[in-house]
């Protein structure tokens, strides 16, 4: 990088935010991404007071999911990627901005957001008061898989069709992107939670027990899968018997936990299918040529890219470093605003 580059960026206030459902991401043009923590707030019961003097935010609060006592709520302000309680969005995003900008807060920063495309007029319009309140003062939105695409380095904006697999925690993204738009795209309410609530479900219809979501999350990392493994695995799992309400544990094996993701798996596969049928033959040509490629913490489901694969013929590919594509992607737009306005022209909020 060009020194002159390198200290504009330390000088800029500029920030891009991928506000995810289980996870917000901050870049800085010219740092990158500087902040990944869970989209997560704990405050104190039908207040919008964060908790530890408004430091309850993220990590810190996440620790706190499921285990706190009455006098604690931990809320995850983000529902299927569109925000669902304003206040306490506002005050992670204010948390998060100054946490990264520390004295230059009194700037007043120019934010980039990443927002799921499927989102109406009036959800678009909470995440730019919210990000107003929180002290920006400009904001742009960007469509999460545009974002992606441009942070793994996709020349989105030559005419050629290029398909985007976005599998979050509240979201599944499935976008084709040509001339620098979006030509077709399903979202669906169903990725990373989803799965995990699947597992919930399993193992009391299964096993007459009770687990957490964290539970269940760990399940998913530990021995999720999409597919067969070469070699299926187990593991000891703990919870609360259903019937006794005494606490229990057993042994849980892959094929089990793959039975149980079948159902968001499945559901995932037919959105792939529906944009690729949607898409028009001089397009789906060039993504039997190129395949897809899949982002969020979702596509690092072992064998999904096997799965989706084999489902609908296509290549597929993992983005490198899945979980900050869309952050790395708002760190390039702000870097090459000029290039780029006539990406963000359509998507463009000004406060
Ligand atoms: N190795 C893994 N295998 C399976 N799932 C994973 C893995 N790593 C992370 N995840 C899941 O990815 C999800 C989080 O992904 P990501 O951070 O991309 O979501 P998000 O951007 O916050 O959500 P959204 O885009 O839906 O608003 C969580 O559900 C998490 O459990
Ligand atoms: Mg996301």
């Amino acid at each position: 990088m060009h020194p002159v580059d390198f200290f504009m960026g330390l000088m800029s206030t500029d920030i891009g935010i991928d506000l995810g459902t289980a996870n917000t991401l901050v870049c800085l043009p010219g740092r990158g991404v500087v902040l990944s923590e869970p989209t997560v707030v704990a405050v104190r019961p039908g207040t919008n007071k964060v908790l530890l003097g408004g430091k309850a935010v993220g990590n810190t609060a996440k620790a706190m999911l499921e285990k706190a006592p009455d006098t604690i709520s931990v809320i995850r302000p983000l529902k299927h990627g569109v925000i669902a309680d304003f206040d306490i969005t506002e005050a992670l995003l204010k948390y998060f901005i100054q946490k990264v900008h520390k004295r230059k807060w009194g700037l007043r920063p120019r934010l980039i957001i990443a927002i799921p495309s499927g989102i109406t007029a009036v959800e678009r319009r909470a995440v730019v008061n919210s990000s107003e309140r929180a002290g920006a003062r400009e904001v742009y939105l960007v469509s999460e898989p545009k974002a992606a695409a441009i942070g793994i380095g996709l020349p989105i904006s030559e005419p050629v069709a290029h398909m985007i697999v976005d599998i979050g925690g509240g979201t599944t993204e499935v976008a084709v992107l040509s001339l620098g738009d979006i030509f077709t795209h399903v979202s669906l309410r169903v990725a990373g939670d989803e799965m995990d609530e699947s597992i919930v479900h399993y193992v009391r219809n299964n096993y007459n027990m009770d687990i957490g979501y964290r539970t269940a999350e760990n399940i998913k990392l530990e021995i999720g899968s999409a597919y067969p493994m070469e070699e299926e695995v187990t593991m000891d799992i703990k919870g609360r018997d259903t019937i006794s309400g005494l606490p229990r544990a057993t042994v849980m094996s892959s094929e089990e936990v793959r039975e149980a993701l079948r159902g968001p798996v499945d559901h995932i596969a037919n959105a792939v299918k529906t944009v690729l049928e949607r898409t028009v033959p001089e397009l789906a040509s060039d993504l039997l040529e190129y395949g897809m490629v899949m982002v969020g913490g979702g596509s690092l489901l072992r064998g999904l890219d096997k799965f989706l694969a084999e489902e609908t013929g296509m290549a597929v590919r993992i983005a490198e470093d899945p979980l900050t594509a869309v952050a790395r992607g708002t760190g390039i737009l702000l870097e090459n605003l000029d290039i780029y306005k006539d990406v963000l022209q359509n998507e463009e909020v000004e406060v």
